[in-house]
């Protein structure tokens, strides 16, 4: 997950892993109940980080030239700063992509993962002791398969969600 893309790699995603039993039943009761979240081995709370254009020296220390590197700084720092909406939608996007790559890396280990919304987000925030300047972005439940799902999930049809060339074209079949 760490090696996950992000904007300039800005790496805005951090994480807490909790396995606590007790710190579970609290996320249980702070995701409505779902028995998931006591049930499986570990809770993973993915977050972002918002002011995380202010690494950008030290994400962006791999530049070799200079000069470079203080323009990318520059142009960076000017990207994101003062616009608060852009950078939780930054943050957001890093650590979805950041999840999904957990819950890949997991399943190839043999695990199951879901990922989850349902909760709280001031009761996770204190659970977790969020940062101030971060954002809750979800919860990745993670444990051994069990006996699987009641009922099959389906997906809308594919000529529905991908169209060609612009969003008004045709589906692709
Ligand atoms: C952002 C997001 C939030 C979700 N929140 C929950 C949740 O709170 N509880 C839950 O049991 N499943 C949650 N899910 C799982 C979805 O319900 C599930 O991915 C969807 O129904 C499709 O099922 P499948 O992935 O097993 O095919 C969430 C999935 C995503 C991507």
């Amino acid at each position: 997950m760490r090696l996950s893309p992000s904007s300039f790699n800005l790496q805005h995603a951090r994480f807490a892993v909790v396995r606590d039993k007790a710190r579970r039943v609290a996320l249980r009761a702070a995701c409505y109940g779902q028995r998931h979240v006591e049930e499986c081995g570990a809770v993973v709370v993915v977050t972002g980080k918002l002011r995380a254009h202010e690494d950008v020296e030290r994400v962006q220390q791999h530049v070799p030239d200079p000069a470079h590197r203080a323009r990318l700084v520059k142009t960076i720092t000017g990207y994101y700063e003062g616009k608060p909406a852009f950078q939780r939608d930054e943050a957001i996007r890093s650590g979805s992509l950041a999840s999904m790559t957990l819950m890949l890396a997991a399943q190839s280990m043999g695990l199951v993962t879901c990922p989850m919304i349902g909760f709280d987000p001031a009761k996770v925030a204190e659970i977790v002791r969020l940062p101030e300047d971060h954002v809750l972005v979800m919860l990745i439940v993670l444990g051994k398969p069990g006996p699987g799902a009641p009922f099959p999930t389906s997906r809308l049809p594919l000529e529905e969600t991908v169209k060609l060339e612009t969003l008004d074209g045709p589906g692709l079949r």
